[in-house]
């Protein structure tokens, strides 16, 4: 594989620092972008090519152009935080570097080196490091890799032309009002993904196979969709942008990967941080029914969700066609939190890094 460099063309008119620190003040999720962002080409038979760093603006493309019709894109999500003494790091971007090249694999389209990766994000970070926000809240820069087929033609096949693009999001919480418990929808009609389908790589069409039910969802008053398995409807998987856990207890609990879930970066570290903080932590597969019953016999003490927009959410009301019922009497529970500050910790550098999580700039 090839390893382009990346050549620097910054904006001659970046926002000024008081219009930037006014964003700053109040980013929300996904409004505002910095004033930069890296594009990088792939033909056939050259490989990765003509890296650059240049102005955030549009992209101009054919309407004929593949990725229009097809839907051949990928994408990834990570932050960039401020440290305790100014310095900057994302988390685990290699994780997300290799879940971008199995996501492309599945979807037809050439892998960039973990390496082009990292140093892309790493080039925008530098670039617009003035837009990363201050230590001490939650906010962070939210990193958004993507890569998209341009050849321009009708034909139904792998595209022989891409383009890797990373732009950046300063992120306050992802679900505006702090941490509030969430209210799910367990879907048991609509599926998100399929077995031999593409649930686990992170490609657009997965998020636009879940909005009907998002919808349906905010009409019967809920957040979020909670999706279970697509042949017995009975499995529960994960949120339509975020994995889920079950606390039982001083054991924390996630569905077993099924080929149809997302293998979220921040499930995978909070197996880790669980046990780091003495808790059992295990991947099980759990059924709606189940979740029903050990809510109402009390041996499921907190259900919560989490992601890299979301970090970890409380669950508060769960509606199905089966019933309603409540975790942890619609409040954030105990170990929900104490996960929760603990990777924000090591997230934000204020716990050491113990797993070599952090990749500083
Ligand atoms: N599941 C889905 C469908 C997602 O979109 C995300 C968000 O990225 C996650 C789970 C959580 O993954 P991660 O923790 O890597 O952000
Ligand atoms: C993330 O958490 O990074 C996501 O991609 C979830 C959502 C914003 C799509």
């Amino acid at each position: 594989m090839t390893t382009p460099t990346i050549e620097l063309k910054p904006s001659s008119s970046p926002l000024s620092d008081a219009e930037r620190e006014a964003i700053l003040a109040n980013p929300g999720f996904g409004r505002h972008f910095t004033d930069h962002m890296v594009i990088i080409r792939w033909t056939e038979g050259r490989g990765w090519h003509d890296g650059e760093l240049v102005p955030y603006g549009p992209l101009s493309l054919d309407p004929a152009t593949n990725v229009l019709h097809y839907a051949q894109e990928i994408f990834e999500g990570l932050k960039a935080y401020r440290r305790p003494d100014g310095s900057v790091a994302s988390f685990r971007p290699d994780a997300n570097a290799r879940r971008f090249q199995r996501s492309a694999h599945r979807l037809g389209m050439p892998e960039l080196p973990v390496e082009t990766f990292i140093e892309a994000c790493d080039v925008l970070v530098r670039q617009d490091e003035a837009w990363v926000p201050a230590h001490g809240g939650e906010a962070s820069l939210y990193l958004r890799p993507f890569m998209i087929a341009t050849e321009v033609g009708l034909g139904v096949r792998p595209a022989n032309e891409y383009l890797f693009v990373v732009i950046a999001s300063p992120a306050g919480p992802y679900f505006p009002g702090g941490v509030k418990p969430v209210s799910i929808w367990a879907s048991e009609d609509r599926v998100r993904a399929v077995p031999g389908g593409m649930g686990d790589a992170k490609t657009g069409g997965n998020y636009a196979a879940s909005l009907l039910a998002q919808a349906e969802a905010a009409a019967k008053g809920c957040d979020q969709v909670c999706y279970l398995d697509a042949v017995e409807h009975k499995w529960v998987e994960e949120l339509g942008g975020m994995n889920l856990y079950f606390v039982y207890g001083n054991k924390i609990v996630t569905p077993t990967l099924s080929g149809s879930i997302l293998e979220g970066i921040t499930r995978d570290s909070l197996l880790q941080v669980a046990r780091d903080l003495g808790y059992e932590a295990e991947e099980a597969r759990v059924s709606i029914d189940q979740w029903q019953q050990d809510t109402e016999n009390g041996s499921l003490t907190e259900v919560f969700a989490c992601g890299t927009a979301a970090v970890i959410t409380p669950v508060g009301t769960v509606k199905s066609a089966r019933g309603e019922w409540q975790q942890s009497g619609g409040q954030p529970g105990e170990v929900t939190m104490k996960l929760r500050e603990a990777l924000l910790a090591i997230q934000t550098g204020k716990a050491e890094d113990v797993h070599g999580w952090m990749h500083e700039l």
